[in-house]
């Protein structure tokens, strides 16, 4: 089992407020690729960066939008792993827990938490490319991307792409809960993508303890941050399991 500083340990009992980054790393386990990872199968040729992105969908939408419809059946058929639902279980010891997520694919939510804010959006929903306004439910059969059934531009899933501004309100909220909790925890990112990755030194600058859990023991690589190395999905249970052995 992981070793878990005594000190943290205490904090962690102590903690009215826990604020949990996390990214593509969270749902590794459930058989999601992680973006840096080599992507497997039909899509290994081409590179996310190349695909979620304003520019790609100008050009070619019927590749970005079968890409991600690829990803959306992938994660229709995957199940949130043991590392999130140990952070839903969290919410039962710890008054308020916030979980900001980069990923899309709606995971942490259906593993029962019950407090999650989406960066980057989510591909299970689809949005209008003009109007943003989003669309419930669509054909995909026929030329593809559907078109809006209300001013007839293209369909697009209303996932953040790289260049693109994040969504305001769960961006506010997010700094809002990093500002305010006690311990912050950074699992499965590799820190390269903004603001995101500026979260953990917001965190450190408002007191709080951050701790890095992710299986590459180089990814966001701080003096003052703990670490626990190691697959969130094994980490997280023990982790409560140790902290909180009365759950
Ligand atoms: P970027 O560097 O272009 O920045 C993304 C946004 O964050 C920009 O609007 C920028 O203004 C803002 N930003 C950048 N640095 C900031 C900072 N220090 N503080 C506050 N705001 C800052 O990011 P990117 O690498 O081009 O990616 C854009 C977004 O798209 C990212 O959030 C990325 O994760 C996301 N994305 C999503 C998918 C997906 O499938 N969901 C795929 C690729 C990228
Ligand atoms: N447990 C913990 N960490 C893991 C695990 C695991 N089981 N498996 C992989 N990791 C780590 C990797 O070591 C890596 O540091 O998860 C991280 C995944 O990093 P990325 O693939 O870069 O994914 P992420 O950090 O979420 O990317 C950020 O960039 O492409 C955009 O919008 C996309 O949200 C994504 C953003």
């Amino acid at each position: 089992s992981c070793d878990i500083p005594q000190e943290l340990i205490e904090n962690l009992r102590a903690a009215n407020k826990i604020a949990i980054l996390t990214g593509a790393g969270m749902s590794a386990e459930s058989g999601i690729p992680t973006f840096r990872d080599a992507l497997t199968g039909l899509w290994s040729q081409y590179n996310p960066e190349d695909l979620a992105t304003p520019q790609a969908f100008e050009h070619h939408p019927r590749l970005v939008w079968e890409w991600y419809s690829s990803r959306r059946s992938l994660v229709r058929q995957v199940s949130p792993n043991q590392g999130h639902q140990a952070l839903a279980a969290m919410e039962r010891v710890v008054p308020t827990v916030t979980v900001i997520t980069q990923n899309v694919d709606g995971l942490h939510q259906k593993a029962g938490s019950s407090r999650v804010l989406e960066l980057h959006g989510n591909i299970h929903r689809v949005k209008c490319s003009q109007e943003g306004t989003i669309v419930g439910t669509w054909e995909e059969t026929g030329t593809l991307p559907p078109r809006c059934p209300h001013c007839q531009a293209l369909l697009r899933p209303d996932a953040v792409w790289f260049g693109e501004p994040l969504p305001q309100e769960p961006l506010l909220e997010a700094a809002e809960a990093v500002a305010a909790c006690d311990v912050f925890f950074s699992i499965g990112t590799s820190g390269q993508v903004y603001p995101a990755a500026s979260f953990v030194h917001f965190a450190r600058r408002s007191h709080a303890e951050v701790v890095i859990m992710n299986t590459d023991e180089k990814a966001q690589d701080f003096p003052d941050f703990h670490r626990l190395n190691g697959p969130a999905g094994q980490i997280l249970p023990e982790l409560l399991q140790t902290v909180w052995p009365q759950m």
